[in-house]
């Protein structure tokens, strides 16, 4: 059994570039909303030292214009699809869900509990998940934040609430000023992605891994195969690529390739081999 490798939700227009999507296991989607978005104003992007900070704010054509427009060009892809969905309520969740649970062309429903840049919904994330559940029979994969105070608890709650599977993480909030002290995102603070986000990536995996019996797409700063080997030691199932797509598109060829080789080096055949191994206690050799 091999280790999926997906895209991170945002991270990858496949209608614009489907030679890309065609390298995946998985193909997921931009977050959908019921209503269309433009989004936060500009500049929504910043560089920083050691990662990326954005602040899109969930642009995206809308429920309808998606089902209509962008779904049937998606469903071309040979990579099964996963549809992000994200809202404001449980009514918006549940809507959702609805909408796309008689499509043959969705493989499964990722909810978008946990975006930085716009505001929460008053219901907890278990709330919103049962809302998703009560309204399809797809597999849904619930995308928690790395913020969460006990993020193992989230994922025990969204667990009991019908999640399928959890997707371990979103971006984390951040800021960067500019020389002149003011900060470089129109809408101040943003989502923070990249390589400073790999060890609270490999944090909340290895604590969702020992609370709860789903598998779990890693994600966070990824960008090489011992990258994505690190979060399947910590029990991730599939591995997403995010910010690494920006700059090197086909990264997924390169990553598969590197995580075979990775879990080749220390004698697995296959990378799922090695999953979970840093959860399994320590043993000491004495004899
Ligand atoms: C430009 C950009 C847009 C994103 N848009 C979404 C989104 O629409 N929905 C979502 O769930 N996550 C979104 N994310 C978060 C990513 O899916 C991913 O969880 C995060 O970037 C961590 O992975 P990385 O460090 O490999 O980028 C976005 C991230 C970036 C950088």
């Amino acid at each position: 059994m091999s280790v999926p490798i997906l895209n991170a939700s945002g991270c990858l227009d496949a209608i614009a570039a489907p030679e890309v999507a065609e390298t995946l296991d998985v193909f997921v989607t931009k977050t959908v909303t019921p209503l269309p978005r433009e989004g936060n104003p500009p500049p929504r992007f910043a560089e920083t030292e050691v990662g990326m900070l954005n602040s899109i704010g969930l642009q995206n054509p809308g429920i309808d214009a998606f089902v209509e427009k962008h779904l049937p060009r998606l469903a071309a892809l040979s990579a099964p699809v996963w549809v992000s969905v994200g809202g404001f309520s449980a009514d918006d969740y549940s809507l959702l869900c609805a909408r796309l649970d008689s499509r043959d062309d969705v493989a499964a429903i990722e909810l978008n509990l946990s975006c930085p840049n716009v505001e929460e919904a008053p219901e907890t994330t278990a709330e919103l998940t049962a809302a998703a559940r009560a309204a399809t029979s797809k597999t849904l994969y619930a995308k928690l934040s790395p913020a969460a105070w006990d993020v193992a608890e989230t994922a025990r709650a969204v667990a009991d609430a019908g999640a399928d599977g959890l997707t371990l993480v979103n971006t984390i909030r951040g800021l960067a000023l500019e020389r002149a002290l003011v900060p470089k995102l129109a809408r101040g603070a943003g989502g923070y992605s990249g390589p400073a986000l790999r060890p609270i990536a490999l944090a909340c995996v290895h604590a969702c891994a020992a609370a709860v019996d789903l598998p779990i797409v890693g994600m966070g700063g990824v960008s090489s195969g011992r990258d994505a080997l690190d979060l399947v030691a910590a029990g991730a199932s599939a591995i997403g690529l995010g910010t690494i797509l920006f700059s090197d598109p086909f990264a997924a060829v390169r990553v598969r390739a590197e995580l075979s080789a990775a879990a080749a080096s220390l004698g697995c055949e296959s990378p799922a081999e090695l999953r979970a191994r840093a959860l399994e206690p320590v043993t000491s050799s004495k004899a």
